[in-house]
């Protein structure tokens, strides 16, 4: 029997059931805005057509022999897999006909990417992103995503430039995008946090959860235990106290992976400072703050260390790196309680 005739005299159930995709989301929030003029949309849609040319590189890397390091390195010393500049190279190429983005910063380019700097009141949004996260994690077949950032260009600053040195609490949007056994999009627009998965069938994003919020606790913790040795004591007195009680270890090695599954299931993701990153190794612009913006927006925090949340740390470098502890508010608790 269709369900839908079944309960047609519930509008109520003919509501959740209702198919949403990530543009009718999209446009749903826009009418919401009397002053909207549409350019925000946009950038979003160019966002989801590239996680959509990204997940399609990523599932056929292997065959079309794309994997593996072009042979050079980025702007934070790491090795360069070819897919982190495929998807790079999607990414400027879908923003950069976008009118109403300015400026464009990626874990990719050690300088950003001007595309407007004309004041003119159109161009209105700065874009940061990491094109491909945990990239390392390709040639085992193991989960990658893309994480994006999304500020208003301040018309204030001289230079456009600028305009990306905003604290993270400015955020306009940001989201990720999780290439796993399905493409997942997490999007928060500053109110609540909604979860889409692509259909490839249809190939359009459909939204299958709204206002997510993650649990408060969780007896989990995410974070590079190879490097213990080297974590100030407090860190190291946390583990000590988990293990005694009875919390379980789970780490993907990339930080969309893991983020998800703690927004998801709870718990606390952590990169501390080690002896080789004494700043932490996460960047704040395009890592740190969108993840923190969502997991805030989902009634989790986000901090770089007691006391101090991810989006107000003021920003003199588009690629500094930060601390993170962020996830379940107990969980992150249990952690500050001994730093
Ligand atoms: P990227 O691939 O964009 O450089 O990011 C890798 C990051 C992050 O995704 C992950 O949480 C972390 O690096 C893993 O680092 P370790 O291998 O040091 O644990
Ligand atoms: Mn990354
Ligand atoms: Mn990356």
């Amino acid at each position: 029997m269709n369900a839908n005739a079944d309960n047609s005299s519930s509008t109520g159930d003919v509501g959740r059931r209702n198919i949403v995709t990530l543009q009718s989301h999209i446009l749903e929030e826009q009418l919401r805005q009397p002053h909207a003029t549409g350019m925000f949309s946009w950038i979003l849609s160019a966002l989801s057509i590239s996680a959509k040319m990204i997940a399609a590189s990523v599932r056929r890397a292997r065959l079309e022999d794309v994997l593996g390091s072009v042979g050079g390195h980025n702007v934070q010393g790491e090795q360069q897999q070819k897919l982190d500049v495929i998807a790079n190279d999607i990414l400027l190429r879908n923003l950069g006909n976008r009118q109403g983005v300015a400026i464009v910063a990626s874990e990719e380019n050690e300088e950003p990417v001007i595309l407007r700097a004309q004041n003119d009141g159109e161009t209105r949004y700065c874009v940061m992103f990491d094109p491909l996260d945990g990239s390392s994690n390709l040639d085992v077949c193991g989960a990658v995503g893309t994480i994006f950032s999304i500020l208003r260009k301040d018309r204030r600053s001289a230079r456009v430039e600028d305009s990306l040195l905003q604290p993270g609490s400015q955020q306009v949007a940001a989201g990720y995008v999780l290439y796993g056994p399905s493409t997942v999009l997490v999007l928060t627009i500053g109110s609540g946090v909604h979860m889409f998965v692509l259909d490839p069938s249809i190939g359009a994003f459909v939204r299958v959860a709204e206002n997510l919020r993650i649990p408060q606790r969780s007896k989990s913790y995410s974070l590079n235990e190879g490097n213990r040795l080297s974590f100030p004591q407090g860190y190291q007195d946390y583990l000590h106290w988990a293990q005694q009680n009875g919390y379980s270890s789970r780490y993907a090695g990339a930080m969309v992976a893991d983020v998800h599954r703690i927004l998801l299931k709870g718990g606390v993701f952590m990169y501390p400072p080690t002896a080789k990153a004494p700043k932490g190794k996460l960047r704040l612009m395009y890592e740190a703050n969108p993840m923190g913006f969502i997991i805030e927006q989902a009634g989790g925090k986000a901090l770089t260390g007691p006391g101090a949340r991810i989006l107000d740390v003021q920003p003199i470098d588009i690629h500094q790196r930060t601390t993170v502890i962020l996830g379940s508010s107990d969980e992150v608790d249990h952690v500050v309680a001994r730093l």
